[in-house]
């Protein structure tokens, strides 16, 4: 592959993707991001905004710490403050590099900044020259680029190249291109900036308007070599463009871009379902290449095509993004060496307790379900190799419920091996189920939002139920599994509460 044809992937999950309403992540879950994204193959990861908060700091600097294969980035606007910072928390990386940025479209230098082209040109010049000081690897971007006077940007990409930046990222901040004005722009970037073959142009495009992956491929086909991306394309507002749309487009129309990434495409699925379980966003089955959808076929005459040669509707393979083959790998037959070694396979090393665990719960499961599915294995593993301590653990469960009688539930919860009871009504069967916990737990929660989805097809399938959930006056994102709904919802309540629990110990 020659180096010119190597688009380099820039992932931004856990600093664009986390500032997604909603979507915060806390420290252990974005490092155990960090890992997929290096597993994935990405070339840089953007692990933060370190200036903003002490989390957001101590975050990146652990991904710093812990990232061996990927360049790790932080974000920094064009001040000292935050360069300082910026430098100090990705200092431990074997690799790392500074994201330093600031606006210069006419909107922002007149309402954000009230300051002139020519104090812009100076501030961006001088945060590179700094921040050069303090790392060889400087990424510069002029914010809103693409509703910047084209002569402007000009000058100021030549400057800062000038000062010493090695990457000028071209942002759409606002998901206001077109993909063919947008690829225009980046030609005209390289016809108008006399140094720029001493830097490698990055594009950010945003999906305002759903262009953010065709704007980013426009600029990739008229010469951008970074893309800059999300995991299932979360982000600010709509989102920016999704990393595995982008990677797989490069792939499978190689005839026309002629371009090839780093990234392992068999791990975009486990990275996708990883960053919804984490960020508490659901991907909508008809999401292109990570959806449930992506792959079916219902209609007869697809059905018939696809029997007889799969690539009259096929022009991906599901296996080259990761999706698993469902097929019966066990039953409640299988002994503990079978479920290991399937466990394995699928990438996922569980170790003593969790083993045990997770074992004792694929017997149950399997009793109840029969067939039991590699996704399913997932959803048990997970939830065992979920990274918040178990606080509170849910014992039993009993729930009356009708449309003609009050809903009523009952739940014995333990901590520490010691068990309590509460029942409580609601209205429905799950607030009656939360008010019970709530009076043992103590910790009185506002629901913001719950989703439940099936794991496999089936009656008998696994639900998993993801819960957003007010605590404190902080959000706490929850996950549960069961074949009966309203257990994976008490758990899911419950690991929201353990999550809480564990961030106030600290
Ligand atoms: O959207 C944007 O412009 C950004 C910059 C900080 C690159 O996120
Ligand atoms: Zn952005």
């Amino acid at each position: 592959m020659s180096k010119k044809d190597k688009v380099y992937i820039f992932d931004t999950t856990l600093r664009d993707g986390e500032q997604a309403p909603g979507a915060s992540m806390n420290e252990k879950e974005k490092l155990d991001v960090a890992f997929t994204l290096e597993r994935l193959g990405v070339d840089i990861i953007e692990a933060g905004f370190p200036v903003i908060s002490k989390g957001d700091f101590n975050s990146v600097k652990s991904v710093a710490k812990h990232i061996k294969n990927s360049t790790v980035c932080g974000l920094a606007r064009s001040i000292k403050k935050d360069i300082d910072a910026c430098a100090d928390a990705v200092k431990a990386a074997k690799s790392s590099r500074i994201h330093v940025f600031l606006a210069t479209s006419k909107i922002h230098l007149q309402y954000k900044f009230k300051r002139t082209k020519e104090e812009i040109l100076k501030m961006a010049v001088d945060a590179v020259r700094y921040a050069r000081t303090k790392n060889d690897d400087i990424e510069f971007s002029p914010e809103d680029a693409s509703r910047t006077d084209k002569d402007f940007l000009f000058s100021v990409v030549e400057a800062v190249i000038k000062a010493g930046a090695k990457t000028v990222n071209i942002p759409d901040t606002v998901g206001y291109g077109v993909p063919s004005e947008f690829g225009q722009l980046i030609t005209d970037i390289k016809n108008n900036v006399p140094n720029i073959n001493k830097a490698v142009i990055s594009v950010h495009c945003h999906n305002d308007l759903g262009l953010a992956a065709a704007n980013s491929l426009a600029a990739i086909k008229n010469g951008a070599r970074q893309v800059e991306c999300t995991v299932n394309g979360i982000g600010e507002r709509a989102g920016n463009a999704a990393v595995e749309e982008i990677v797989m487009a490069l792939q499978t129309r190689n005839d026309y871009y002629g371009c090839t990434t780093n990234i392992k495409t068999r791990e975009i699925c486990r990275a996708s379902r990883l960053v919804s379980k984490y960020s508490g966003f659901v991907v909508a089955p008809n999401k292109a290449i990570v959806g449930a959808n992506a792959f079916r076929h219902e209609a007869g005459i697809h059905q018939d095509g696809v029997l007889k040669e799969r690539t009259t509707y096929e022009i991906m393979k599901p296996e080259d993004v990761g999706f698993v083959e469902t097929g019966l790998v066990l039953g409640k037959h299988s002994g503990r060496h079978a479920f290991r070694v399937r466990l394995k396979s699928l990438g996922i090393n569980l170790k003593d307790d969790a083993l045990d665990h997770a074992f004792d719960r694929f017997k149950l499961v399997a009793d109840k379900k029969k067939q039991v599915f590699d996704e399913d294995l997932i959803a048990i593993a997970e939830d065992e190799t979920k990274l918040v301590p178990k606080t509170w653990q849910l014992v039993s469960l009993v729930v009356t419920s009708g449309t003609k009688i009050a809903p009523k539930a009952t739940v014995v919860i333990k901590s520490k091996g010691k068990a309590s009871e509460a029942s409580s009504s609601g209205d429905g069967p799950v607030d009656a189920c939360y008010k019970a916990i709530e009076k043992i737990a103590k910790g009185k929660g506002e629901l913001l939002d719950y989703s439940i989805q099936s794991v496999t097809r089936g009656k008998d399938a696994l639900g998993e139920v993801t819960v957003k959930v007010k605590l404190k006056d902080k959000k706490y994102i929850g996950h549960g599994a069961s074949t009966d709904i309203l257990e994976a919802s008490a758990k899911a309540y419950l690991n929201a509460i353990n999550k809480m629990i564990a961030q106030q110990a600290k």
